[in-house]
Formats: structure tokens, C-alpha cells, sequence
């Protein structure tokens, strides 16, 4: 089994999938990933609705550009802040977005692909229609899972002498 950084370091966005379903045990992992992170007083603002139901998952694919990849996917975990919960929005939304990095690295760690969409949030009004969602509930991200069909995904970051610094904004970390 690879170590954390191994993970953190391998994972890739993963865009398409084969159509094997994901086993119920391996879901159960990735939301325990998930509900284990960290979150300001504890309060853990998540609420993580899995969604396999082709009929759904179809309705879903029509609130987004990235409809392929929606209606490709054999598994969709929609994440939601859960207004009722929350106690600071910028530390809630920090802890959300906390359960999902720990979901996705679950995936690859699973040696399944995944990948966060964000583009879905112009129609978060319409996802909560489909999926019975009330207004206390606010979509946060929709995560396509999957075994992978795509391997070797490509991708960059900055260099870190652009965005790090020694002791001071702009003084150059070696
Ligand atoms: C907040 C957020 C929203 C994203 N929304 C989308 C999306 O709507 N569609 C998509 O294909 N990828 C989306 N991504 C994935 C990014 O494109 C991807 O993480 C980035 O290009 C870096 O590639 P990597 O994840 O393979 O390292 C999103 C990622 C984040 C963090």
C-alpha cells in the first residue's frame, strides 16, 4: 500500500471510467475518508449523498457542461455543507473541501479514478430538485467515481519558487 505523500503525489483528475460498478465496501471507505477529516470546533458541516441509480445520475448529468463525464461515471457522491451545521462559512467550506481531497486520495488509493467537479454549482438549485435536497443543504461539489479507463493523466503545478517564500512574502525559498 503506498504511503500518504505517495498518494497525494500520484493522484490525477480522472475523467473516464469503465463501466464496472465500484463495490458497496470500497464507497463505505471513501465516505469514511471523507467524515475522518478535519473540521473547525469538530462540527463537521458535510452531509455526502451517494448516487448510482442511472435514471438520477442522467437528470444530474443535464446541470452540467461535463455531462460525459457525469453520465460515464458508475458512481456520483454529491457534497453538500449543511447550513443547519455550520458555524463559520470560510471554516466550513475549509472543512469541506478537506473531506473531499481525503475522498479523492481514498479513490486513488483504492486504485479507483475520480474527479471534483465544480462547474455543476451553476445549477445547484437543480440538483437539489432532482436529488430532494432541502435549502439547508448547499452543494458544495459533485465527485464522478470510477475504475479508470484513461492511466498515465497528465497534469502541472507552479514552480514552488512562485508560490512559497522564506520568512517573508517574495523572498525566494531555495
Ligand atoms: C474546486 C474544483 C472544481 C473543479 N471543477 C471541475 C469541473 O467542473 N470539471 C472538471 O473536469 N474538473 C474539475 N476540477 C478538476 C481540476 O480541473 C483538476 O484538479 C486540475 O486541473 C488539476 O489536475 P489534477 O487533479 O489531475 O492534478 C475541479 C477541481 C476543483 C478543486
Amino acid at each position: 500500500m503506498p504511503g500518504t505523500i505517495e498518494t497525494i503525489l500520484s493522484r490525477r483528475s480522472i475523467r473516464e471510467f469503465t463501466e464496472v460498478k465500484v463495490p458497496r465496501q470500497d464507497i463505505t471507505t471513501i465516505l469514511n475518508a471523507g467524515r475522518w477529516a478535519p473540521s473547525g470546533l469538530n462540527n463537521q458541516p458535510w452531509k455526502f449523498i451517494v448516487i448510482q441509480q442511472k435514471e438520477t445520475m442522467e437528470k444530474i448529468a443535464g446541470c452540467t457542461h461535463y455531462s460525459k463525464i457525469v453520465s460515464n461515471a458508475p458512481l456520483l457522491i454529491a457534497v453538500y455543507l449543511d447550513l443547519d451545521t455550520m458555524y463559520n462559512r470560510t471554516k466550513d467550506l475549509q472543512a469541506v473541501g478537506a473531506a473531499i481531497q481525503n475522498m479523492l486520495l481514498a479513490c486513488c488509493e483504492l486504485g479507483l479514478g475520480a474527479v471534483w467537479l465544480g462547474e455543476i454549482l451553476n445549477n445547484k438549485d437543480k440538483v437539489n430538485l432532482i436529488i430532494s435536497c432541502p435549502e439547508s443543504m448547499e452543494l458544495m461539489a459533485v465527485l464522478a467515481i470510477g475504475h479508470p479507463r484513461e492511466k498515465n493523466a497528465r497534469s502541472s503545478r507552479k514552480d514552488i519558487q512562485n508560490i512559497c517564500y522564506e520568512e517573508k512574502y517574495a523572498e525566494e525559498w531555495k
